[in-house]
């Protein structure tokens, strides 16, 4: 079985949440442990500074998910687990690309399209507040899965556009370069569950909603209490349809413990004892990591280490296929071009020897390039009509053999082939 390339990256934009931890940190932890695939694991930061503009939070966060992602039971020694940021062939990668997309295709790019119609909506000028760096965000995601040539991208529905841009660019470059990039393919997580956040609308950050991976025992209680429900009174029965914290509950308990928990619904649980049983069931799966991501968080030190390990790996790959691509493009050494040029017009061709012998007669011979006899000519009584024989041999060798005046003879072994592909490197060589 051929091993898969898999590879995700995640933007350091904050601190980890319950719904990072269950749509991608958890998955992606289980799928690094199956022998068949390779996976690749990032810390986006270049991404990150699209949307943030607080340097002392793209290094916390950058710090808080590298904890998250290794007190989760990412092993660095089986998967290639780097930052973006100390790959400098990304961003040199994200050039060549840019140069083979179509800017329409970044014209209609969900998030770019998202602000341009708010903008529009309000009355704005429609790339008011709009960074260059979110118009080529696709074009930098392109460039971190090229540059590995993964085969798969595990992410949300909300990236798919994205993967098939990069797949657009692969065929860009390959279509102008010859084969060199993978086109990846999204690989969906449909049976990953998008966690609601305490408000009931989607996890994230920019709703403020989110529940921190590692919040302590304690804060994570009072957030869990803060979940929304209905007002429904205790004893009364609940539905589990649009109940958020069932949909939390839910990606963390089995089957069995999901099932208990509907019957319970129907049954009546209160409110507060439902929170505390989703409480203390999360806290059961997070606990054990959390002492881990304390003292990771307690050791920069040693986090840094483990990236700069990663990154070692991963320009350990990076850094000759970009030299692949920069000779694939015309990005190349001047003094290797001389170099070729002067081995190729080394490189050596047959030649045709005229030369007179004792009988006062005029010959010519071709010889292959290590002086092997190819073909010997017979007797010529003029040194002119042998030279013309030669030129036309070189212009049509089959006609020349028949209306050579002389005979001529091909070298031991030699086949009219042989002849005719010496006859043509010569007339290529001319014409370079
Ligand atoms: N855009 C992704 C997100 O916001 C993060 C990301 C950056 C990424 N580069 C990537 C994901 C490459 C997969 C592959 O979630």
């Amino acid at each position: 079985m051929s091993i898969e390339r898999f590879l995700t990256g995640i933007t350091t934009s904050g601190t980890p949440h319950l719904g990072n931890y269950v749509g991608s940190i958890r998955p992606a932890v289980g799928h690094s442990l199956r022998s068949e695939v390779e996976s690749f694991y990032f810390l986006a930061d270049y991404h990150a500074l699209i949307k943030v503009e607080d340097p002392g939070r793209i290094q916390r966060s950058t710090l808080e998910i590298a904890a998250s992602w290794l007190a989760a039971g990412l092993d660095p020694e089986r998967v290639v687990f780097y930052r973006q940021s100390d790959v400098p062939e990304i961003p040199e990668l994200t050039w060549f690309l840019t140069c083979v997309l179509g800017k329409g295709v970044l014209n209609r790019a969900h998030a770019y399209k998202a602000a341009v119609d708010k903008n529009t909506a309000a009355g704005n000028d429609p790339d008011s507040d709009v960074s260059a760096g979110l118009f080529m965000y696709p074009v930098l995601m392109g460039a971190d899965i090229l540059m590995f040539n993964a085969h798969k991208v595990p992410v949300g529905r909300d990236q798919v556009q994205h993967i098939e841009m990069a797949r657009d660019m692969a065929h860009s470059f390959n279509h102008r370069y010859g084969e060199h990039f993978v086109p990846p393919e999204a690989a969906i997580e449909d049976h990953v569950a998008t966690l609601p956040g305490l408000d009931g609308r989607k996890m994230s950050k920019s709703y403020d909603n989110t529940i921190p991976m590692f919040a302590p025992r304690e804060q994570l209680k009072k957030l869990i209490g803060s979940i929304v429900t209905d007002s429904k009174g205790p004893s009364e029965p609940k539905s589990v349809e649009g109940s958020a914290l069932f949909q939390i509950y839910q990606a963390f308990a089995t089957a069995d413990e999901t099932e208990a928990m509907r019957q319970a619904y129907a049954s009546g649980i209160s409110w507060g004892d439902a929170k505390h049983i989703v409480f203390e069931r999360i806290d059961q799966e997070i606990a054990p990591m959390r002492d881990a991501y304390q003292a990771l968080i307690n050791n920069p030190a040693k986090i840094e280490g483990v990236l700069q390990a990663g990154a070692a790996k991963a320009r350990a790959i990076a850094t000759p296929f970009m030299g692949q691509i920069r000779h694939a493009v015309g990005l190349r050494t001047l003094q290797t071009q001389t170099d070729t040029a002067a081995k190729a017009a080394k490189v050596a061709l047959p030649v045709f020897k005229q030369y007179r012998e004792h009988d006062g007669q005029f010959y010519f011979k071709l010889q292959s390039a290590n002086g092997q006899l190819l073909l010997q000519s017979g007797a010529f009584a003029s040194p002119k009509v042998a030279g013309q024989t030669i030129a036309a041999l070189q212009a049509d060798f089959i006609a020349a053999l028949r209306n050579c005046p002389v005979p001529l003879h091909m070298g031991p072994d030699i086949t009219e082939g042989e002849i005719t592909a010496a006859l043509q490197a010569l007339n290529a060589a001319k014409q370079a």
